[in-house]
């Protein structure tokens, strides 16, 4: 049995409105699971009921095979950090790290080495003596996630906890928080909307919608091998390229494209939506399409290119070696083995 197990956990808020609607998901020993969707699709209210500050309205919670659905928050050896951090004012950068452990009973001296340790791995250091109206929002954020890690509990809760960092400054906190969560092997569900940091950080990707699960996998299965068009297009930056497509059978046919594309397999005929991620589309003086680069986007080391053809606009892989082709006419080569198949009714994957 899994370690933190949640079956069919719903939440619907007086009114009706669903939140949650039958998560089923099973987190192991040690295991780092990111839930990653859009704002409002449940990934607060699901933690929050794990956390115990939520009573569900339908399934089961269940921590090392014990039910917890309906015990107190204070009985569920858990450790959450939220969004909007809350440290206390009266107590210095020191004493809030170390407030965690003194509710445990660690001696003084002891829980005061370990702050001082942590905050040096954070290079908070220097601010250990003041008080945190004395400190910037992004070192208050920092503090109450160094305060949320001084403690090892069975489970670490996390709900966007780096929201309020700058980007270089949140890259070096996810290495922290992943480096201290494999050193202690805390099972650990962190949520956020950013897939660049659901990437960075988890063992396996919990991606929501509209209080649904729609796919569960290690980062690069998500990527690589979407369920469907939802996931297609949230997981990556740019996300997959998306074009409507005719299926013959053999052959796939794209609107102004000047061939079709042949398949090795049968597609069953009919419309489809085809898949393919920036890097398996390839800038050449021909290809099956031709269009207009409308955007040209350096990104430091390499480029995506924004090509304006008849079936839409594709996005394309670029090295930096090449001058900008901003405004130019270009054409566009698909490298096949990326191509992924939709369902454009139903949004599903086609195998
Ligand atoms: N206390 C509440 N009462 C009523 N509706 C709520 C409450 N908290 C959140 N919601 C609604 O529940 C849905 C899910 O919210 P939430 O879990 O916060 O989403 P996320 O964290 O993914 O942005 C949203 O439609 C939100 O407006
Ligand atoms: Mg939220």
């Amino acid at each position: 049995m899994s370690f933190l197990q949640l079956e069919k956990l719903r939440k619907v808020w007086p009114g009706g409105a669903v939140a949650v609607n039958g998560v089923e998901l099973a987190v192991a020993r040690g295991e780092f699971v990111v839930l990653l969707g859009p704002s409002g699709c449940g990934k607060t209210t699901t933690l929050r009921m794990v956390a115990g500050l939520e009573l569900p309205s339908g399934g089961t919670i269940r921590l090392d095979g014990r039910d917890i659905t309906r015990l107190p928050a204070s009985e569920r050896d858990i450790g959450m950090v939220f969004q909007f951090y809350a440290l206390y004012p009266h107590l210095t950068v020191a004493e809030n790290i170390a407030f965690p452990l003194e509710c445990a009973g660690v001696p003084r001296a002891e829980r005061l080495a370990l702050a001082r340790a942590l905050a040096e791995r954070l290079e908070l250091t220097a601010l250990l003596e003041r008080r945190p109206r004395a400190l910037s929002g992004g070192d208050q954020q920092r503090v109450a996630l160094a305060r949320a890690m001084a403690r090892k509990p069975a489970v670490w809760l996390m709900d966007e906890p780096l929201g309020t960092l700058d980007s270089a400054r949140r890259a070096e906190m996810c290495d922290f928080l992943r480096a201290q969560q494999l050193e202690h092997g805390v099972a650990t569900v962190y949520v956020t909307h950013d897939q660049d940091e659901a990437m960075r950080l988890a063992d396996r990707i919990v991606v929501m919608s509209a209080g649904e699960i729609l796919q569960v996998g290690p980062p690069h299965e998500v990527y690589d091998e979407p369920a469907g068009l939802f996931v297609a297009r949230f997981v990556g930056s740019p996300g997959m390229n998306l074009l409507e497509a005719r299926s013959t059978g053999r052959a796939l046919e794209l609107a102004g494209a000047r061939a079709a594309l042949h398949f090795a397999r049968e597609v069953a005929p009919g419309n489809v939506v085809l898949g393919l991620r920036p890097e398996y589309v390839r800038l050449a003086a021909s290809g099956v399409l031709t269009g207009r680069v409308a955007l040209d986007a350096f990104m430091g080391s390499h480029r995506y290119v924004h090509v304006e053809t008849p079936a839409g606009r594709v996005v394309a892989l670029a090295s930096i070696d090449a001058p900008s082709a901003q405004g130019e006419q270009v054409g566009l080569e698909f490298d096949l083995r990326g191509v992924r198949l939709f369902d454009p009714a139903s949004g599903s994957r086609i195998a």
